[in-house]
């Protein structure tokens, strides 16, 4: 229930559909179905795409059962070419929500047109520092005291969209990328499951770029 009063409406029937999209480890993908599993989310993962044929992601969803794709590898496979893939598979999914976890393609505008509002990307620094790859390296180069994760909607930039979620850590004397990113990554988890939840819930809206979720009582 809302601060109002008044229950939000989901964003889509539940349980929501998820696809997540993928390049490696899966650690992200992992939480989520996880989460999904539990009850903890109400959702389940429909389809998870990689563009890395050995991704370890992509075996982890095989392992659970859980519907996977291998879209987009191979010389000369144009970008256009491998989103249309992706575009049909997610349409045939039915996905509601689609969520990038460790997914290393930046989408066209074109294609986070047809999805406005329902892709989810996590990336392991606080935006709007340090986009772009290698996040904890450029944290810990740059020499900040706080590092942490940002859950964000995905627009046609590079990890500029609107900011759903964000949660910090510190950044120790003598950490490297390494250290950090280990230090990032259990939040990461956790920030993208209650991210997803948030969203799925509804009754959120969008001002510039500022996301406001409703206010959750927990007693009448
Ligand atoms: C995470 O740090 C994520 O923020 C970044 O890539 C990494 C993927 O990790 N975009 P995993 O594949 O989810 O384990």
């Amino acid at each position: 229930m809302s601060a109002s009063g008044s229950v939000p409406k989901p964003l889509c029937p539940l349980p929501a559909r998820l696809a997540v999209l993928l390049s490696g480890r899966g650690s992200n993908f992992e939480a989520l179905a996880d989460a999904c599993e539990r009850g903890e989310l109400p959702a389940r993962i429909v389809l998870v795409v990689s563009d890395v044929a050995d991704a370890v992601g992509l075996g982890k969803a095989r392992a659970r059962g859980i519907s996977s794709k291998l879209i987009g590898t191979g010389p000369g496979v144009l970008r256009a070419q491998r989103e249309a893939r992706l575009g049909a598979a997610l349409e045939e999914a039915g996905a509601d929500l689609i969520c990038l976890a460790g997914f290393m393609r930046v989408l066209s505008a074109e294609f986070v047109s047809r999805w406005p509002l329902r892709i989810l990307n996590i990336h392991p620094s606080l935006l709007p520092s340090f986009p772009g790859l290698h996040a904890q390296d450029q944290a810990v180069r740059y020499g900040v005291r706080v590092s942490g994760a940002t859950v964000h909607f995905v627009d046609a930039g590079t990890d500029t969209g609107p900011i759903v979620a964000q949660a910090a850590v510190p950044v120790l004397p003598g950490d490297d990328a390494e250290a950090l990113a280990a230090r990032i990554l259990p939040l990461e988890h956790g920030l993208s499951v209650a991210a997803v939840r948030r969203v799925l819930g509804g009754g959120w809206k969008i001002s510039g770029r500022s996301v406001t979720f409703p206010e959750v009582r927990d007693s009448p």
